[in-house]
This record gives structure tokens, C-alpha cells and sequence, in this order.
């Protein structure tokens, strides 16, 4: 005999009983996501509807940001403990969380100068120039500035959180680290350096990298590590410059909301180097 259309729906009802309703004293997803206190924090300033995506924007980037910092921090313990194989993997997930950055300037492009300049003064000073997570990720790859410290001076807890990552090893100090642990003659003034001061380029640091690089069965280990670095120095200056085309689409050359001469700040940035023998062993090779 044939189902009536009804008699199925309720079937499936029952098939479905299982499903948890009663959540009383339970752990619900909204609870654990605390998606109540995320959802509520896109406080436009402005009545202007684009506003929404500029919050949104923002706050996507910085949530990314938190997890790249985590994954950079817990690579940074497990190259110290020569578990360079746990290291890849947190690694190569930073590369893949910074291609969803990236991708985020194709998503802010939307917004046009038109647009953008009905709200922007209701921002004032603030810019991404004080994000201080951009900084510790800065910090965590060995790019040291202490001018941004003062920027946290009313915010103690902060302050003390990028001071201490400013002084401490970055991931490319661990890596060199590890050369002069698998035998190369590293230098003893990078080994025991001021890890508050910016790294610079050192010939012992690149004769070792052009080692690992010409015997790469010999010193695979060394070899993935460094094409890790690569892919990661490689997606920020891919991020910086997407930044910084989308900058320019949507304010052209006005200075920016943190005081900063616009584009050309950005475009001078673009020149910063993390991992500078990694990229000069390209040419010698
Ligand atoms: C309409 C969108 C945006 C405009 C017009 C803009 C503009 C600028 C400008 C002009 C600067 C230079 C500092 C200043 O004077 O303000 C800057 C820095 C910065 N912006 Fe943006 N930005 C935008 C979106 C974003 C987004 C979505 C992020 C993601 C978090 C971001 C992150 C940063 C960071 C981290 C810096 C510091 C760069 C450094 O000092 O190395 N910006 N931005």
C-alpha cells in the first residue's frame, strides 16, 4: 500500500527522537562558543550599513591572529625539544590559516572609497596599526620594534604580555638554534644574543642554511623546517601586500587613522625581512 506524504514526515520525526532537547544544566554550543558574547560585539559606530563588514573584517583577522600565535608558540616549544616533526605540522597550519587572511582583502575590496569615507571618522585614531597581536606574531618570527611598546602604556597587562615575548627566542632563534645543535659552527655572538634586538643577517647562520640546502638527504630535518619558515615569511609579505593594494583602492594615498603616511608606510614595510639567509641562499646556490 502507498504512504501518504504525511505518514513519512512523522516517520522520520520518530527516526529523529534521539536529537538532545532538554538542556537544562547541559553545555549547549552557544554556551561553549560563547557565540552570545561574540555575536554581540559588532557595535557599529555608525548607521552606515558597510560598517558591519569593516567590524567583521577586523574581528575575523584577529581571531586568526590568535591561532596563528598559538600555533607559532607551540612550534617554537617542539623545535626546542628537537621534536621537529610535531613543529611541520603546526607550521604548515599557520600557512594555511594565513591563506584565509589573505583571502579576506578579496572580501574588504567590496567596500569602495565612496562607502568607507561616510564612516571612517567615526573610527578616530584607531588602526590596525595597534594590533598588538599582529605584534606578538611579529615578535614570535624575530621581528623586534620597541616603539609600538608605548602604544600599551595604560594597558599594563597587555604591555607586560608583548614585553615578554619581546625579549624571549623567536622561531627563527630556535631554528638557528637547532643548526648549532646538529653540529654547525653558529657564530657564539648570534647563539648568545640580545633576543630583544632585531635579528641580522649572519654569515656562519647562511653557510649553515647553504649546507642543509646542498645536502638535503644528510640534513632533511633542517631542510623541512627552513621551507616552513619560507612558506611563512612568504604568506605575510603576500598578506602586507594584499594590505597594502586594498589600502590604496579604498583611500588611495591618505595618511592613516594611526598617523602613519598611508600606502608609503605600508609599501616601506614590505621590505622587512624575517628570515633574511633563507632568502639570500637562493642566489648562491
Ligand atoms: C578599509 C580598510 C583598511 C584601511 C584603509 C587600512 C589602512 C591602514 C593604514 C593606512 C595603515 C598604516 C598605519 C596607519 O597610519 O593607520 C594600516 C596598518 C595596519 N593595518 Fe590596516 N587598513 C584596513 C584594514 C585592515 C584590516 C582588515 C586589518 C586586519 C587586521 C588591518 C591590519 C593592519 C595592521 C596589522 C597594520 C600595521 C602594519 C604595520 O605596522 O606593519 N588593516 N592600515
Amino acid at each position: 500500500m502507498s504512504q501518504k506524504p504525511n505518514e513519512s514526515i512523522n516517520k522520520s520525526n520518530e527516526s529523529d527522537r534521539g536529537i538532545h532537547t532538554d538542556f537544562t544544566n547541559k553545555m549547549t554550543y552557544s554556551k561553549y562558543l560563547k557565540l552570545n558574547e561574540i555575536l554581540t560585539s559588532q557595535k557599529r559606530l555608525s548607521t552606515h550599513h558597510d560598517e558591519m563588514l569593516f567590524i567583521i573584517i577586523h574581528q575575523v583577522s584577529e581571531l586568526w591572529m590568535k591561532l596563528i600565535l598559538h600555533e607559532i608558540n607551540a612550534a617554537i616549544q617542539s623545535i626546542k625539544t628537537d621534536d621537529f616533526s610535531t613543529s611541520y605540522k603546526r607550521l604548515a597550519r599557520v600557512t594555511k590559516i594565513q591563506l584565509q587572511i589573505i583571502q579576506v582583502w578579496d572580501v574588504l575590496s567590496t567596500l569602495t572609497p565612496a562607502e568607507y569615507i561616510e564612516f571612517r571618522d567615526s573610527l578616530g585614531q584607531a588602526s590596525g596599526f595597534q594590533s598588538y597581536q599582529y605584534r606578538l606574531i611579529e615578535f614570535a618570527l624575530g621581528y623586534k620594534t620597541n616603539h609600538i611598546l608605548k602604544i600599551y602604556k595604560k594597558e599594563p597587562e597587555l604591555k607586560d604580555k608583548l614585553e615578554k615575548a619581546y625579549i624571549a627566542p623567536s622561531l627563527y632563534d630556535v631554528a638557528i638554534l637547532a643548526l648549532a645543535k646538529a653540529g654547525f659552527e653558529i657564530n657564539s655572538a648570534i647563539i648568545n644574543r640580545d633576543f630583544s634586538k632585531p635579528y641580522e643577517s649572519d654569515v656562519s647562520v647562511r653557510e649553515a642554511w647553504l649546507t642543509v640546502y646542498r645536502n638535503v638527504d644528510q640534513y632533511w630535518d633542517l631542510y623541512q623546517l627552513a621551507e616552513k619558515l619560507v612558506d611563512i615569511e612568504d604568506s605575510l609579505q603576500q598578506w602586507r601586500f594584499r594590505h597594502l593594494k586594498t589600502v590604496e583602492r579604498i583611500i588611495g594615498f591618505k595618511v592613516g587613522t594611526g598617523g602613519s603616511s598611508g600606502v608609503n608606510y605600508l609599501k616601506k614595510i614590505l621590505d622587512q625581512r624575517f628570515f633574511p639567509e633563507l632568502w639570500d641562499l637562493r642566489t648562491e646556490i
